[in-house]
């Protein structure tokens, strides 16, 4: 069906841009960076997706070891730190060595295991061995940390993470935790040099978790209320309009649920930040539009007395769904801060949904008071039951 061959296609567009957003800079000019006026080279480099950081290193296969430096952009009055995650992805688990500076400006570096999202930052011991004492130094506005680790398990791939906020030495201050502070993830093998971003696995689901559900519940799904609303007044669109309906809503559910399961998902990887506003309007929209669904099954014939209400019932219910996925996508658009770009067209995208809707209803209005005024016995209304 040709309905289904264009939602196909939205779907595919979709997913080709959740992926390029997701791969977009992972290599970039760090192999003309210089160390220590030149005294010290590392013979791979790569330059993160977020941050503005860059890691250098040179790996040796014989004791499984890296000698490596972080550079990343910071004030004089913030922190970087970088390290490996021994458990899993992401920040709990992870052994980091974090980069500071005291009131007079002298740099050090602490070396701690972040337990969760909020840990102590003691000192500890990291959980790989770290033959040779870190060190860090600042300059014009860049940190660069040196540390020489032992591989964990002898791996030459790991899951890396690195971050950046405010606070010195003494009271080392919270990280941002939205945009690219959520990103700053990648699993990076030290010997060929290859990184698999975020993009490979959280960013790059929640961007699909955000696809998926701009496209459903904010595009397809008002899509098909319109076409409800705005078709069944044109008789040749009886019953044409009908199937439309249920097809953009069907396959906007669908997609839309398969983006709330991803969602639900990633909120339940998420241990420390925690979005519940967002967690919990996306449950009521899944109840509102799964109570669409069976409404569908629970339809009276447009004979029926009892019409009337279901049809008040299932507009309430549609409208309802509609405006707070509305503002669930821009709650969505404020935690993941995509590239602005994406928030524009989105609001591009609901201005001309909004604006056709507007025009719409004026002809529908229109149309509805002439043939009020030519055939009362013919009206068809734009709330009407129109299906035949
Ligand atoms: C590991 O091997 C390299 C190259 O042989 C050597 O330069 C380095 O000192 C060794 N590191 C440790 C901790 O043994
Ligand atoms: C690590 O693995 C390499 C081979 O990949 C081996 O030559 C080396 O001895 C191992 N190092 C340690 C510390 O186990």
């Amino acid at each position: 069906m040709a309905r289904q061959g264009h939602t196909a296609w939205l779907f595919i567009a979709g997913l080709l841009l959740a992926s390029s957003i997701a791969s977009a800079q992972t290599s970039g000019d760090c192999g003309s960076a210089s160390f220590q006026n030149g005294a010290r080279t590392f013979q791979r480099c790569n330059t993160m997706a977020v941050l503005g950081a860059s890691l250098h290193w040179t790996y040796h296969a014989e004791n499984g070891t890296a000698d490596i430096a972080f550079r990343a952009p910071q004030t004089s009055s913030g922190w970087v730190a970088w390290g490996i995650n021994t458990q899993g992805s992401g920040m709990p688990g992870s052994s980091v060595f974090i980069a500071s500076q005291d009131g007079a400006g002298a740099v050090s570096v602490t070396q701690t295991v972040l337990e969760s999202t909020s840990p102590s930052l003691n000192p500890s011991t990291l959980r790989f061995r770290v033959p040779v004492a870190p060190s860090a130094e600042y300059a014009n506005g860049v940190y660069t940390m040196f540390a020489t680790i032992e591989l964990p398990s002898n791996s030459t791939t790991q899951n890396t993470v690195w971050q950046a906020g405010s606070g010195n030495t003494a009271s080392l201050g919270a990280h941002p935790t939205s945009g690219a502070n959520l990103q700053s993830v990648q699993r990076l093998d030290f010997l060929s040099g290859q990184s698999t971003g975020a993009s490979n696995s959280r960013l790059r689901r929640r961007n699909l978790h955000g696809i998926l559900n701009a496209v459903s519940w904010g595009i397809l799904i008002p899509l098909g209320a319109m076409i409800a609303r705005y078709l069944r007044m044109f008789e040749a669109a009886d019953p044409a309009w009908f199937y439309l309906h249920i097809t953009c809503q069907l396959s906007g559910y669908i997609l839309g649920v398969a983006g709330w399961g991803l969602g639900l998902k990633l909120g339940s990887e998420s241990k420390g930040t925690t979005y519940d506003d967002h967690r919990n309007i996306g449950i009521a929209i899944f109840c509102l539009a799964t109570l669409q669904v069976f409404a569908l099954l629970l339809r009276p014939d447009k004979k029926n007395k009892y019409r009337v209400y279901w049809n008040a019932y299932h507009h309430s219910v549609g409208y309802s769904a509609i405006i707070l996925s509305a503002v669930n996508i821009f709650k969505g658009l404020n935690i993941l801060k995509p590239a602005s770009g994406w928030k524009r067209s989105y609001i591009a995208i609901l201005a001309t949904l909004g604006g056709v809707a507007l025009l719409l209803e004026a002809i529908t209005w229109v149309i509805v008071i002439r043939r009020k005024k030519s055939n009362k016995s013919q009206y068809g209304g734009a709330n009407g039951n129109g299906r035949a």
